[in-house]
């Protein structure tokens, strides 16, 4: 309850969430729901951090091969850049509110921001560690949407996947790495 607040006030919208709860009826539990969205927060979190990123370094990138680099990194950031929509009304379709702001977002990420002053090496060394990264956050949701049979999370997630091993396969690749 917040200081502007007072009791009846609290009551009601305590009493209305309960009721909300109550009328999304989905076959997930309130507990399910609120799991799995937590698990999309972070999803969310770390896509965003690594959008940002893609897209700086999309920018800054130097070096005789900028113009793949730049193509490339395009490339990359429109994919995530698309995703970050379907992750978020994932969490609003599980009766959630999706987090949103930077100051939400940093609290949630385990990425750092990128560095400009790198060079090409450095940046495309970084953004594959940030792919693994995401994969890792995206594993690590898997098996709280399966334990709930939330299959639609599942395949979003899936899909997530996929793109993300691409991306760091290709960034692999640009480093002369397997
Ligand atoms: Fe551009």
């Amino acid at each position: 309850m917040s200081c502007q607040e007072d009791g009846h006030a609290y009551l009601r919208r305590a009493t209305r969430e309960i009721m909300m709860a109550a009328a999304l009826n989905t076959g997930l539990t309130a507990k399910q729901r609120t799991d799995i969205a937590a698990s999309l927060n972070k999803v969310l979190a770390d896509s965003y951090a690594l959008y940002l990123k893609t897209h700086g370094y999309h920018w800054n990138v130097r070096g005789p091969n900028f113009q793949s680099l730049h193509v490339l990194l395009e490339g990359q950031y429109q994919e995530e850049w698309a995703a970050l929509d379907a992750i978020a009304e994932r969490i609003r379709a599980l009766g959630e509110l999706a987090p949103q702001g930077y100051a939400a977002f940093g609290n949630l990420s385990s990425l750092k921001d990128g560095d400009p002053e790198q060079d090409w090496e450095g940046m495309i060394g970084e953004l594959k560690a940030d792919n693994e990264t995401v994969i890792r956050t995206l594993r690590d949701a898997m098996p709280i949407a399966d334990e709930a049979g939330d299959e639609a999370t599942a395949d979003l997630l899936t899909q997530r996947l996929q793109a993300h091993e691409k991306h760091a396969w290709m960034l692999r690749s640009t480093l002369g790495l397997k």
